[in-house]
């Protein structure tokens, strides 16, 4: 019998080329077998799109879309070249692309559900985030400096509103806007999301003054509102410039809120209908305000906003996440070192590059603290990863050990940074994690 050759599936964004031997694995789990990074956060349910691929060539070589890829490829109206690499099965060569690369572009796919050139009201929470103290910046220091502040400022402050399920919407001079729920999803927690970027912001902006900006005599600070409402949302404009719009009173509204910081010198103040989205008692909350806002002929309700009543696991995780995974192999290597210390058995079952394999474990723990914010993709995601580990051999003894070692690694990574309730809320989430992918080990 003539030796049956595997197809060759060819990356073409990395340039990389692999043999793709099980023809019963998708595309998806032919990069996992390969350690190619490749984003799946529902696990490959054909639910989450974002192991989205361009195939460049080799189409006839993959089966039809099944019927999941059918339904996202309507309401997002993709060309018959994008595909779901956890839906795709090859049977021969194919060239393709992976199209999200990063966690945090994630959330931008939620304005493909988006209607064109219609506007459809949607309910949302809108947060206006104004930084204070940057005239005086801008009028001290060169125009290269500001230009790298304000990139810097940008980033920090997006962050929070990233991995928090919401997506930047725009930013106006030394403001940036942010909106949560633009695709759906429960008031509590659209709410509750806008409330945690708001105070991730308040935490990054310090951090900004402490560390980057010491040189710079200045001390940025923050003015953020936050509203809930049915804004119109649409991708709006002239038939040969359309973009991403939303509009309404709620919007206005929610300006006028994070304007009114400066009367009541105040950093954080959200609408009374934001305080009664979120579950009672989650809120940490100052002074109390009612305010006519111009154009409106009754009076709102605004709550200063301190912090969240008890520890939130997902806004302490996001704090520490860039810092903790700032040298990614450095991580990686300590907790293999660790590992293969306490459980020298394990050794045996890593197969492939050692280096690959702990840049896909860093990859994995900051996928998890984004996609908290979306849990039911993680839960699917958790049960791929629990079913894939059995494969690799893992048993449930190695679990607690993992665990013991990614604390251990966490804190020392931390260093000074280090306290009682960040490796709480870092040993809470892990448990979680740990405890779900064991669900499918023997
Ligand atoms: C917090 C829990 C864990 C996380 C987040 C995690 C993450 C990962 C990731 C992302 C991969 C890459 C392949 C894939 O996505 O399937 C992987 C592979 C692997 N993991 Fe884990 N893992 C965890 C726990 C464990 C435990 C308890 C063991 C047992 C020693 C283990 C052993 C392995 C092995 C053997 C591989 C395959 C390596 C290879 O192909 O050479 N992992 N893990
Ligand atoms: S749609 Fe493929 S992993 Fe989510």
């Amino acid at each position: 019998m003539p030796e049956v050759k595997a197809p060759i599936i060819t990356y073409t964004g990395i340039n990389q080329q692999v043999e793709h031997h099980d023809l019963d694995a998708s595309l998806l789990e032919c990069s996992i077998m390969n350690q190619i990074p490749h984003i799946h956060e529902c696990g490959g349910n054909g639910l989450c799109t974002t192991c989205r691929i361009r195939v460049m060539d080799g189409h006839s070589n993959l089966n039809p879309r099944t019927l999941k890829e059918q339904e996202v490829a309507r309401v997002r109206k993709w060309d018959p070249s994008i595909r779901l690499a956890c839906q795709c099965y090859a049977k021969g060569p194919v060239s393709i692309q992976r199209l999200v690369w990063t966690n945090s572009e994630v959330n931008r796919l939620q304005l493909e559900t988006i209607p064109e050139g219609v506007a459809e009201e949607r309910p949302i929470a809108i947060l206006f985030c104004d930084i204070r103290g940057f005239t005086k910046l801008a009028s001290e220091n060169s125009s290269f400096d500001v230009a790298h502040i304000l990139n810097r400022f940008y980033t920090v402050l997006g962050d929070p509103i990233l991995v928090n399920n919401g997506v930047i919407y725009q930013y106006v001079g030394d403001e940036i806007i942010g909106l949560f729920g633009v695709s759906g999803g429960m008031k509590h927690k659209n709410c509750k999301d806008a409330v945690r970027a708001a105070l991730g912001m308040q935490y990054a902006v310090e951090r900004l003054n402490h560390i980057e900006l010491v040189d710079f005599n200045v001390n940025l600070k923050l003015g953020i509102g936050i509203n809930f409402g049915r804004a119109y949302i649409g991708h709006l404009g002239h038939p040969k410039h359309k973009q991403f719009a939303v509009v309404g009173d709620p919007v206005n509204t929610a300006s006028r809120i994070q304007s009114f910081n400066k009367e009541v010198k105040t950093n954080i103040l959200i609408s009374d209908s934001v305080f009664k989205s979120v579950p009672l008692n989650t809120l940490k909350i100052g002074r109390t305000f009612t305010n006519q806002m111009a154009g409106h002929d009754y009076d709102t309700v605004l709550h200063e906003l301190l912090s969240f009543k008890e520890m939130d696991i997902q806004l302490e995780l996001q704090q520490s996440l860039d810092y903790l995974l700032r040298n990614e192999d450095a991580f990686a290597s300590k907790f293999y070192d660790k590992v293969f210390t306490k459980a020298p058995d394990a050794k045996a079952l890593f197969k492939n590059n050692m280096a690959s394999q702990g840049r896909l474990l860093t990859h994995m723990l900051g996928g998890i603290v984004y996609s908290m914010s979306r849990p039911e993709h993680l839960t699917l995601g958790l049960k791929l990863l629990g079913e894939s580990h059995l494969r690799y051999g893992v048993h449930e003894e190695h679990y607690p050990v993992v665990l013991e070692c990614l604390m251990e690694t966490i804190k020392e990574e931390l260093g000074s940074m280090s306290n009682p309730q960040l490796l709480k809320a870092w040993k809470q989430a892990l448990e979680t994690v740990t405890s779900e992918m064991k669900r499918y080990a023997k």
